[in-house]
């Protein structure tokens, strides 16, 4: 399941909730997994034991078993019914914990937001009402054992009191031993435990049901990329990334995002993207890796289309830095390390050189064995994205997409990081979004969009001339 979560698309995850992954993969795995554990076996002894003493209930009297044969389809039907009326309320109950862990997930998470805001009070209610309602589910199913073992009980004890009624007459007439009674009422008990047993297997089977259902919905669940079964692995690339004609919608029923996309990024080049906020200029660079499929046109690495080869020999030769940076609880080093674990200290060093990294961690009191926190916390925002741009550069990648992975630091430090990256760059293609014209003007190529269309592609001095977009957002920075 982890895996399958791991390989599911970025569409997926856009619309999943962390919360209900996270219930998935550990409530509802534990159901199934007691429920196959314990409930299973027993499952096994309870039936036996079951037809082990209605064999011997016939060979004690057959007469008196007649009696108990009629009460076994009551018991039966009353833990059918138990099961019907307790799978769907343990489909409930497996959502709303879900929900509840998603409200508890998202405030940890934004646990700083919350405080910021004086939200405390509002999203404690939030959980508490979450959490009645669960508490509620539970009690409902509390209810329907209350009914249910009980009845069972009332009916194994009035069988009991039959036998004894009638065979107590035939004992006395003289027509039966009483040891041969008393033998039988203890059969007959034997008989009914198993099928109380019963009861509480079939309660757990319903739970175990809904979550196993839970569990096959992602386990069943179509990524939207898939890999072909006859993906070819990408070779080592020179570089060449073409756009041919490229619309794309994040849903089929969304407005386009990007229309007829053409551009060539020749191997060696820079290729900056400049746009207004929400342009499109993230949802390009997410298309050369794969991470969503083109609704129409094609996207090109040397001549090979993207979804002909496989995912990983794909991405391992793209070196990325996306525009949120995520870092992991653990040291700097092993961060810098993540797309190659095995990467000796001094190529980690060359890389965080380059990203003018090098001097803030070797400052910090244990260099780069510093532990930072969870999602990296405990770094300044400039500082998590020098990490992430030398992360990306120890791949070597024939392909690097920084986007906007410059914006939390200073000019002088970004200058630096570009003389680092064109040094570093040369023979390989690399994609650069930026706010800042600055940054882009030594670009080889510059792709100005707009609302998803380029509106013009050239060198600084070319769009000077020819786009007025491009004109009006160069004048602009340039006063300020
Ligand atoms: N995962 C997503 N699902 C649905 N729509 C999305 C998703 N990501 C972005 N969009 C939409 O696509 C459009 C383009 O977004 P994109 O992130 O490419 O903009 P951008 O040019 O990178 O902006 P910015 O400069 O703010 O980063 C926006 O209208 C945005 O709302
Ligand atoms: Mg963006």
């Amino acid at each position: 399941m982890y895996a399958k979560i791991h390989s599911l698309s970025f569409s997926y995850h856009d619309r999943a909730q962390t919360g209900q992954l996270l219930t998935r993969a550990t409530s509802d795995v534990d159901m199934v997994q007691r429920f196959v554990g314990t409930a299973f076996i027993n499952l096994i002894s309870a039936i036996l034991m079951m037809v082990g003493s209605v064999v011997l209930l016939f060979v004690t009297d057959w007469q008196l078993a007649l009696i108990m044969l009629l009460l076994v389809p009551l018991t039966l039907g009353i833990v059918a019914v138990l099961a019907r009326k307790a799978r769907p309320l343990f489909m409930r109950i497996q959502q709303q914990l879900a929900d509840l862990n998603t409200i508890l997930q998202e405030n940890i998470v934004g646990v700083r937001v919350v405080k910021a805001f004086a939200r405390e009070s509002y999203e404690q209610a939030r959980y508490a009402a979450a959490n009645r309602s669960l508490f509620a589910l539970n009690m409902e199913v509390g209810r329907l054992m209350a009914i249910a073992i009980p009845l069972v009980f009332l009916i194994a004890n009035l069988s009991v009191l039959a036998v004894y009624w009638i065979g107590g007459y035939q004992a006395i007439a003289g027509h039966a031993s009483v040891g041969r009674l008393v033998a039988f009422a203890n059969y007959m008990m034997m008989a009914f435990f198993p099928m109380l047993m019963l009861g509480m297997i079939v309660t757990m089977l319903a739970q175990a049901g809904a979550s196993a259902e839970r569990i096959f919905e992602i386990l069943d669940a179509q990524s939207e990329v898939e890999e072909r079964p006859d993906a070819v692995p990408l070779p080592p690339v020179k570089g060449r990334v073409a756009f041919e004609h490229v619309g794309f919608r994040y849903f089929s029923s969304g407005p386009p995002v990007l229309e007829d996309i053409n551009f060539v990024a020749e191997p060696g080049q820079t290729v900056a993207l400049l746009g207004a906020t929400g342009s499109g200029k993230s949802t390009i660079i997410n298309l050369i890796p794969r991470f969503y499929d083109v609704t129409t046109g094609r996207v090109t690495i040397d001549g090979y289309d993207v979804r002909e080869v496989t995912l990983e020999s794909l991405r391992r030769q793209v070196g990325i830095v996306l525009q949120e940076t995520t870092l992991f609880s653990g040291t700097i080093r092993e961060n810098i390390a993540f797309g190659r674990p095995d990467a000796p200290l001094d190529e980690v060093i060359a890389a965080a050189q380059a990203a003018e990294a090098h001097e803030f961690i070797t400052a910090l009191p244990e260099g780069y064995e510093t532990v930072i926190g969870e999602r990296g916390t405990t770094l300044s925002g400039g500082q998590k994205q020098r990490i992430a741009i030398a992360r990306a550069l120890l791949l070597s990648p024939r392909i690097l997409i920084l986007d906007d992975a410059t914006s939390s630091v200073d000019y002088a430090t970004e200058a630096r990081i570009q003389r680092a990256l064109e040094r570093l760059m040369v023979g390989r293609t690399s994609f650069v979004i930026a706010q800042r014209v600055a940054t882009v003007v030594n670009a080889d190529r510059i792709l100005v969009l707009d609302r998803g269309r380029i509106v013009a592609q050239g060198t600084h001095a070319e769009l000077l001339h020819e786009s007025p977009i491009y004109a009006e957002i160069y004048y602009s920075q340039l006063e300020t």
